[in-house]
């Protein structure tokens, strides 16, 4: 099949090409899927710009792996990132994390190339719609799905690159007829989704799940992978967060050891499993790739963003545009603000000891951003505010140091 061929089959915001070697040409072909992101911005590696090692973030090698956790549906999201590139894929995010989600991204410096989702999920709502607004990044899911707002629909062989590496597409129904999984390049990790998790694997119930297929999708298509693979579930909900094929082969509690599919499909047809609670709103905001309905939009009160660490932070350059509707919040000490340091002119002094009993006086009626000099001593004054009651406080990122190296200005500096 000639390159032009292969385009033809793609959507409008990808690009392919052949593939190199082919594992899986028993199945066609394999397609190599470039996202191409053309139409925001790359805000994700401009809103923090790379100023740490991602090869020191990634513990010396070239690929950087981070496993995230949503406690409240048991969902793990994965990062991974090629380092000399920078450009990452993130898998199966969660709505509700989103900010969490971003702000490693952004304080890693990674280029996100795609949020891609292993399935419509049933129990939790996907943050890939949220993750495309925030950074231009593709939307990813299985073609089947037939969800709204996918730019890259996955179809078995195809791959997902950034940078230097890939994930094969591997398709894996039984739990839902559109479960994919995705398989690095060297086949040293797995992500599973919900086909096959720790010591279990995904109901068969609903959303034209068959216990035949499911069967079928483990054992052909990630029991076939290296003993050593490292399995990387969509779920656990008792601490477990990674195994191996050698593992599930033996210790599976449903198909491994000397279990047969007639055992597997006896297993699965008599769970009776309670309907999942949230599957009537999950499901519905899933086929829009996480895009909220419109009456739900609301427009948030400023660029805010949460660091890693949790904490809602406004850029330098937002502030000092915006300041003549913000209260500044400085919670140095009296003499930090008659020092070298200098102040930001009108901003209002309570230093941080006296918060508590004193944060009465910040007026009302406008959003707070706290201030003090590299953005520590303000991140608890800021933790504190949330605690009290504020609504629209964020910290300062950076600090007046930050704020000072990127040129905006300070009443009586001399030293920063
Ligand atoms: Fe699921």
């Amino acid at each position: 099949m000639t390159i032009e061929a292969l385009c033809l089959r793609l959507p409008r915001r990808t690009r392919a090409s052949p593939s190199q070697s082919d594992p899986l040409r028993k199945w066609g072909y394999a397609r190599i899927v470039i996202p191409v992101c053309d139409r925001y911005p790359m805000i994700a590696t401009t809103a923090t710009a790379p100023s740490i090692s991602l090869a020191a973030a990634a513990g010396g090698g070239n690929l950087l792996f981070r496993q995230l956790f949503d406690a409240a549906t048991g969902t793990f999201t994965y990062l991974l990132a090629d380092v000399p590139s920078r450009q990452g894929v993130l898998i199966d995010p969660v709505f509700e994390q989103h900010s969490r989600d971003l702000s490693l991204i952004h304080e890693l410096g990674i280029e996100l190339v795609a949020s891609i989702d292993t399935h419509a999920h049933a129990d939790h709502v996907t943050g890939s719609w949220l993750m495309q607004e925030a950074t231009g990044c593709a939307i990813g899911l299985a073609a089947v799905a037939r969800a709204e707002k996918v730019t890259l629909p996955l179809h078995h062989g195809d791959r997902v690159s950034f940078g230097q590496r890939y994930l094969e597409v591997r398709s894996t129904p039984g739990h839902t007829d559109g479960c994919i999984s995705f398989v690095l390049d060297d086949h040293a990790m797995a992500f599973t989704g919900d086909a096959l998790l720790v010591r279990g694997c995904g109901r068969c119930d609903f959303q034209q799940g068959n216990a035949h297929t499911l069967w079928a999708s483990i054992t052909e298509q990630i029991f076939s992978l290296p003993d050593s693979c490292l399995l990387y579930p969509g779920h656990d909900y008792t601490g477990r967060t990674v195994s191996s094929v050698v593992e599930e082969k033996a210790f599976n509690a449903r198909l491994g050891g000397a279990a047969t599919e007639r055992d597997f499909v006896g297993h699965m047809e008599n769970m009776k499993l309670p309907h999942p609670h949230k599957i009537a709103e999950a499901l519905p905001g899933n086929m829009r790739s996480g895009k909220p309905r419109e009456a739900q939009a609301r427009p948030a009160w400023a660029p805010v963003q949460r660091s890693y660490a949790g904490l809602p932070e406004l850029a330098p350059a937002w502030v000092s545009a915006h300041q003549q509707e913000l209260t500044i919040l400085d919670v140095r000490g009296p003499e930090e603000l008659e020092g070298p340091d200098g102040r930001i002119s009108g901003s209002l002094n309570i230093p941080l000891p006296e918060l508590d009993q004193r944060h009465q006086e910040i007026p009302t009626g406008k959003p707070v951003v706290v201030v003090c000099h590299s953005g520590s001593r303000s991140a608890l004054a800021t933790q504190q505010l949330l605690k009290a009651g504020l609504s629209q406080v964020a910290n300062l990122r950076g600090g007046l140091s930050r704020w000072n190296a990127e040129g905006y200005p300070l009443t009586g500096a001399t030293a920063l």
